[in-house]
């Protein structure tokens, strides 16, 4: 019996390029606290339209870093500089402690960058609220260098962030540069501070919403974080008249292969790590929030 492929149906199918890790080389390691690190990596393919494909990398999108013999994870970029590709990371199992405890020079292995990110040239002439919290600021760090770097595109920026202590923030002097050089405005809240600092507000970053100075019917909010958090701020943007069609979130799930093959990620009929990590909210909203998917 003769077997008929119908190329159409193959087409669709990822190349097997995408799964084979492209060598990267650890250049520079930042202890950012304790157990979270940024990693600063050298491309050192010798085909040089790989260095293109990293740093060519849409704000949201991700990458799978892997050590061999170990495994592999995915993780955010947080950005491309001076030639190198840049992944924050918390140490929390196998894989995230054995690259924080690679040094200078190690090599790893590298696919990407996959997924969708924030549509942000979609946001033009709106405002543009970020809500993050914990490690959730990692995926949108790029993205809000690039709309302060280009803010005559939109009008106003408002980024809130949320932490537990004060001293979890990552890269505050980011976040000041932000207020003071951007011209954005900057609302961070600790969770669990018994103390107030400058700057600081006491509670959760869903309470920072009611002090953002923002026009409900024109603006773009982009979020991430624990799916509860936000959950909370889909709540409070609804009671401050933000309709939802307006959000956009980025949503963690276990990945595998990350290229929509082995069915880990699924979300109803989404896979996470190719149609997300970023979604438009009203695309997801029957699934967002309930166990089991
Ligand atoms: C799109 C995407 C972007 C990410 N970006 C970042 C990033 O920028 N920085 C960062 O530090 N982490 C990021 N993560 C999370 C990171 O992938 C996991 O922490 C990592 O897979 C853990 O692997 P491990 O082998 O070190 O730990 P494991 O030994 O696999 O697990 C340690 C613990 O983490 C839990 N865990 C494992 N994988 C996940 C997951 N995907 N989501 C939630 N809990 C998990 C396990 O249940 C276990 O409790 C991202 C995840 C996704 C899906
Ligand atoms: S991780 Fe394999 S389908 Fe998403």
């Amino acid at each position: 019996m003769s077997v008929v492929l119908h190329t159409d149906h193959m087409v669709h199918l990822p190349k097997v390029a995408s799964f084979v890790p492209v060598p990267a080389r650890l250049i520079k390691k930042d202890q950012e606290s304790d157990g979270l690190y940024t990693l600063h990596l050298e491309i050192c393919s010798q085909q040089p339209e790989h260095i293109q494909q990293f740093a060519r990398f849409q704000f949201g999108q991700f990458n799978m870093l892997s050590i061999m013999g170990i495994g592999e994870i995915p993780i955010s970029i947080m950005g491309w500089q001076d030639g190198l590709l840049m992944h924050t990371i918390r140490s929390v199992g196998r894989v995230s402690e054995a690259l924080n405890n690679l040094q200078p020079g190690s090599q790893i292995g590298l696919r990407g960058p996959f997924g969708q990110g924030w549509p942000l040239t979609d946001f033009t002439g709106r405002d543009l609220i970020f809500i993050t919290a914990g490690l959730g600021c990692a995926p949108v760090v790029a993205a809000i260098n690039y709309a302060v770097a280009h803010k005559q595109q939109y009008r106003r920026i408002v980024i809130l962030q949320g932490v537990k202590h004060h001293q979890d923030l990552l890269w505050q002097s980011k976040y000041d540069e932000w207020r003071d050089k951007g011209d954005c405005q900057v609302l961070l809240a600790a969770s669990e501070e018994n103390k107030r600092k400058y700057h600081w507000r006491l509670g959760l970053v869903t309470e920072l919403l009611e002090l953002a100075e923002f026009d409900p019917s024109h603006c773009s909010v982009m979020m991430c974080g624990p799916e509860i958090m936000m959950l909370a701020a889909l709540k409070q943007l609804n009671k401050q008249q933000v309709d939802e069609s307006e959000v956009y979130l980025s949503l963690e799930r276990n990945f595998q292969c990350g290229l929509g093959s082995c069915g880990h990620c699924q979300l109803g009929p989404y896979f996470v790590c190719k149609d997300g990590p970023v979604f438009h909210y009203p695309q997801i909203k029957p699934w967002f929030g309930h166990t089991g998917f």
